[in-house]
């Protein structure tokens, strides 16, 4: 059976998956954490916490809140700063032979071009994962995921300091997705990840004002997110059929997974059920395999998108 799935596939070294499931950024830390829980070695990627140019503080708690069937969790999150997640982490990664994503945020495209020269050459860095949903400082403050013009600066500021592959995670609530996927792709992006957590708030009855005002994922998000993927899907296929989507949002088990891969995307991100299962991501890719098996399907290839019109 063939799990396998390479998703920079016009890239150099390219971006080779021994399978689709992905652990999503900052709902699995650096990857030691679940070192012992998650079974690195059988997952076909991971995303890290997102990752600033200086050490960043974060919006203040709660950082966190449950919701029904979700979590609501701030946008503005802290980091160490890369220089202190190389030092502490590069190696390791290195040792591993499951690959390590690093997602970038930053507030203008001078940052994440700054980070990408950084990571570039670093061990243990497979490729780099682009949060469009930060704020672009240096501009109007919306996403860069809101404007395509930002979205083509964006990547190109960050080719001309990397060669590694580069994935842009497309911000659902930010403008109109398709044209942002479509500017993405024309912009060389190896690959698109989507969605992003969708804008939620939370109150504080006590305080009278917001207690959270931040990303909703989860469960409760599926069906939204799935959506989009289709779209999307539908859309770039067939002008850029070389351009792989990563597709997520609350996938919960292998039957959420498969029906992303129908929809067209070629891997899936598991997020927020890591908080509640840390094993969700190695108990999906049996599932997949189970499926797989029942259904007498030899290559994972033989149902990406199979549920697209043709
Ligand atoms: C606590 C938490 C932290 C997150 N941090 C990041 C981040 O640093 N960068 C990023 O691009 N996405 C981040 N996300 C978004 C997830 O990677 C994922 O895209 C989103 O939660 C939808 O998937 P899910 O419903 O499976 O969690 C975060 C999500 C959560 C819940």
């Amino acid at each position: 059976m063939k799990l396998e799935i390479e998703l920079a596939p016009r890239h150099k070294s390219g971006l080779l998956l021994r399978n689709p499931v992905i652990m999503a950024s900052g709902t699995f830390g650096y990857g030691v954490e679940y070192a012992r829980s998650a079974e690195l070695h059988r997952l076909g990627a991971l995303v890290c916490s997102g990752v600033t140019l200086h050490a960043h503080a974060g919006a203040a708690q709660p950082l966190i809140l449950e919701t029904s069937s979700g979590l609501l969790s701030a946008f503005d999150r802290p980091s160490p700063g890369v220089r202190k997640v190389l030092k502490s982490y590069a190696e390791t990664w290195a040792a591993w032979p499951t690959p390590v994503i690093v997602n970038l945020a930053g507030t203008s495209s001078d940052d994440f071009a700054e980070l990408a020269a950084r990571l570039d050459g670093a061990p243990g860095v497979a490729a780099l994962e682009l949060n469009l949903a930060c704020p672009d400082l240096a501009s109007d403050g919306a996403p860069f995921g809101s404007h395509p013009a930002a979205v083509t600066r964006l990547i190109a500021a960050v080719r001309q300091e990397s060669v590694l592959p580069i994935i842009a995670k497309l911000a659902p609530f930010a403008g109109d997705l398709l044209s942002i996927a479509l500017a993405a792709a024309s912009a060389g992006v190896d690959a698109l990840s989507l969605i992003h957590a969708l804008p939620g708030l939370s109150i504080d009855l006590s305080a009278r004002r917001p207690a959270l005002n931040g990303g909703l994922s989860g469960p409760a998000i599926k069906p939204l997110a799935l959506r989009a993927l289709y779209d999307v899907a539908r859309e770039l296929r067939p002008a850029y059929p070389h351009v792989p989507l990563i597709g997520g949002g609350g996938i919960s088990n292998a039957r959420d997974a498969l029906e992303f891969l129908m929809a067209g995307a070629s891997a899936v991100q598991v997020g927020t059920i890591t908080f509640v299962n840390p094993r969700a991501g190695v108990e999906i890719i049996t599932g997949i395999e189970s499926f797989m098996q029942r259904e007498g399907i030899a290559d994972l290839a033989e149902i990406i998108g199979a549920a697209l019109p043709i």
